[in-house]
């Protein structure tokens, strides 16, 4: 009999139909995301999972699934994942990174110029109207903040933040870095992470969300930013103190922040980010792009199909399971 594999999303790329020919594949198909109540019941008996980062793979979830043998998530990141539970059951987590790091490296770098260059707040000021001859250019007129020349702060020298490293080379930016592991990148100065938020014109965060980095950014990390300093984070929302960065922003403490990813996804209307006009926001798209999407979609079917056949899956979070 063929084994029943859960797809929680309808999912781009091309390797999909093969994924059906090998299993009983059901593919929620929306509209929307999934509700936590459907996943449990959809899930119920499946074999195997392929699912997105909106998806919440926990224990209590894990518990009522006896018959689970793999779970791929379409995404580099797996905090939706309780990996330590899927370990203790011997369950293969797969994931996709490598494929976003160009694409999330260009929404950071898009995010940077677009929040130091006020992009957004000069676009809303002309499709208001405001752009009028009393309100018209002038020396002050929307200035912003020069990249070129600027100390860009790297915080997580992986493949993402080597990849936005390159970016701002060509911009002929000084650019630090933290990472937890000693870490030696041509072109690139590793400081402490506090030397590194006090010397940084612009911050980029990207390090993967885990127990040691939640909240890495605190208040009193926050504070020890260069006044005037830019954020900018494209990894995941809960590693920065929302409300402390929202008090910055609005104290002119810091002058700008690009936003991909927040704490609670979607967004909360009352979120204090988004009542402030220099803030950059964008819904969680660092890796958006069609090609992108379609690979990683591809990487989450072949983790899946490598699981369905008894091997290794090519990129899997946890492999010890495996021994
Ligand atoms: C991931 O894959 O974890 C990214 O956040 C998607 O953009």
């Amino acid at each position: 009999m063929m084994r029943k594999v859960f797809v929680t999303h309808q999912l781009p790329g091309g390797r999909i139909h093969e994924l059906a020919q090998l299993c009983d594949m059901n593919v929620w198909m929306g509209p929307g995301l999934l509700p936590a109540s459907r996943l449990r019941s959809e899930l119920a008996g499946c074999h195997g999972l392929v699912c997105l980062l909106t998806d919440r793979i926990d224990k209590t979830l894990l518990d009522a699934m006896p018959a689970l043998q793999f779970v791929s998530s379409m995404s580099v990141g797996v905090d939706h994942v309780d990996v330590q539970a899927l370990s203790e059951r011997g369950i293969p987590l797969g994931n996709t990174p490598g494929v976003l790091v160009d694409t999330t490296a260009d929404t950071a770098f898009a995010l940077l110029l677009a929040a130091a260059r006020r992009v957004a707040e000069a676009d809303r000021f002309v499709r208001r109207g405001d752009w009028t001859e009393a309100n018209a250019w002038a020396p002050e007129f929307f200035t912003g903040k020069d990249v070129s020349g600027a100390t860009l702060g790297i915080v997580g020298l992986g493949e993402i933040g080597q990849a936005v490293a390159r970016r701002a080379a060509g911009f002929g930016m000084r650019v630090v870095a933290w990472n937890r592991a000693p870490r030696e990148v041509p072109g690139v100065e590793m400081l402490t992470l506090d030397e590194l938020l006090a010397c940084s014109d612009f911050v980029s965060i990207h390090v993967a969300l885990a127990q040691e980095t939640r909240n890495l950014l605190d208040a009193s990390k926050i504070g020890l930013m260069k006044p005037g300093a830019v954020l900018v984070n494209t990894a995941r929302g809960g590693i920065v103190d929302e409300n402390a960065l929202a008090a910055a922003l609005a104290n002119g403490r810091l002058s700008a922040a690009g936003i991909d990813v927040f704490a609670k996804e979607p967004v909360l209307a009352d979120n204090p980010l988004l009542a402030l006009p220099n803030v950059v926001i964008t819904p969680h798209i660092g890796s958006a792009t069609i090609c992108t999407r379609a690979l990683m979609a591809d990487m989450a079917v072949a983790n899946a199909i490598a699981a369905l056949q008894g091997q290794v899956m090519p990129c899997c979070v946890n492999p010890q399971v495996y021994d």
